[in-house]
């Protein structure tokens, strides 16, 4: 079989049970899902899930997250799964959201970092879930960049880290939501937010009357705290959305002759600068999720001195827009 699949309009399903053959022979897949792509393989497989580890340059002490196609999945892997366990998987499942639940013998120790618990997630997007499905195995999937780097939203911007590292290379074309899932640990019947994404803490607090923001301190539960993330190789600054913005970012404009801007659509003609991105209108959040990782990486791209980017209002962000 062919090692790169173009599935961006249609998936064809007999490649995908090959694909499916190639997870089950322990080999390692590149793949799309609606948040952001994944780089999977076998997740009861400690041999399978080794090449996740040296393919990415992820450190051994990060655990990896397993994919599920259904909670019969779930509970093969997890066990002592309480009520709101149960009401918030019933809830946020398939979709951008990850669920740390205590794990079973069954899950090798590689996948969890030696730790008893595991993160379980269901994708909503078509190509993850029926490949979870046709494996018939969870499949151990962390975010498809080398460990440190951003998230992978498109297979441009990541195929070259990976095409001689995989067995197989599906294109879904741009990542749906383009963010990672919101990944939640209940503990003492509250759950804690480790790290944001896509469901927002205002759709959590919705279904379990309480929410604990752990992501904002540093965060006890969740291996990477401490380590690096969305590393890029230029500097960045953020300008916050309070009055003035604009004039903020003209103000840094001014000290750079090479400066990158990411913005939204409303500003993106009242800057100078030889590289203007645009994340899509302000209002419109599914646009800007969807645009920020390409964006930042493209912006990287072009050696800047600076790169500047336009906040976006946090009240708002924080209703959500999918789920
Ligand atoms: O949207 C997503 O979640 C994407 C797609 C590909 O599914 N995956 C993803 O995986 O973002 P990754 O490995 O890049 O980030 C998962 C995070 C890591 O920070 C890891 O430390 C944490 O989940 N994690 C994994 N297992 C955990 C556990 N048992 N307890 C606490 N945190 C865990
Ligand atoms: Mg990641």
């Amino acid at each position: 079989m062919e090692k790169y699949l173009d599935m961006k309009s249609k998936i064809n399903l007999s490649e995908l049970q090959k694909v499916a053959g190639i997870i089950k022979n322990d080999g390692i897949v590149l793949f799309p899902t609606e948040t952001v792509y994944g780089i999977g393989a076998n997740g009861l497989s400690k041999k399978a899930v080794e090449k996740i580890y040296k393919a990415k340059g992820r450190s051994i002490k990060n655990p990896i997250n397993l994919l599920v196609s259904d909670i019969k999945m779930i509970e093969s892997v997890a066990k002592d799964i309480t009520e709101l366990e149960y009401k918030l998987m019933d809830v946020f499942f398939p979709g951008p959201f990850t669920i740390i639940l205590k794990k079973k013998d069954i899950v090798p120790n590689i996948v969890t970092a030696g730790g008893d618990t595991v993160g379980v997630r269901m994708p909503s997007g078509e190509i993850a879930l029926k490949l979870v499905q046709e494996s018939g195995v969870p499949i151990a999937a962390p975010s498809a960049n080398l460990s440190g780097s951003l998230s992978g939203t498109n297979l441009n911007d990541i195929i070259g880290d990976f095409e001689n590292k995989v067995d197989c290379i599906i294109d879904g074309g741009d990542s749906k939501i383009g963010l990672e899932s919101t990944i939640v640990k209940v503990v003492d019947g509250v759950p804690h937010i480790l790290r944001p994404g896509a469901i927002t803490d205002v759709q959590i607090k919705d279904v379990a009357g309480d929410v604990v923001l752990d992501y904002l301190n540093k965060n006890e539960f969740l291996p990477s705290s401490d380590m690096a993330h969305y590393n890029i190789k230029n500097r960045c600054v953020l300008v916050k959305t309070d009055k003035g913005q604009v004039d903020k970012v003209n103000a840094i404009l001014e000290q750079y002759d090479n400066a990158a801007v990411i913005c939204c659509n409303e500003n993106a003609c009242k800057y100078n600068s030889k590289v203007i991105l645009n994340m899509g209108a302000k209002d419109n959040l599914e646009a800007v999720s969807r645009n920020i990782f390409r964006l930042l990486r493209e912006a990287d791209r072009s050696n800047p001195d600076v790169i500047v980017i336009e906040g976006i209002e946090e009240k708002r962000s924080r209703q959500g827009y999918y789920g």
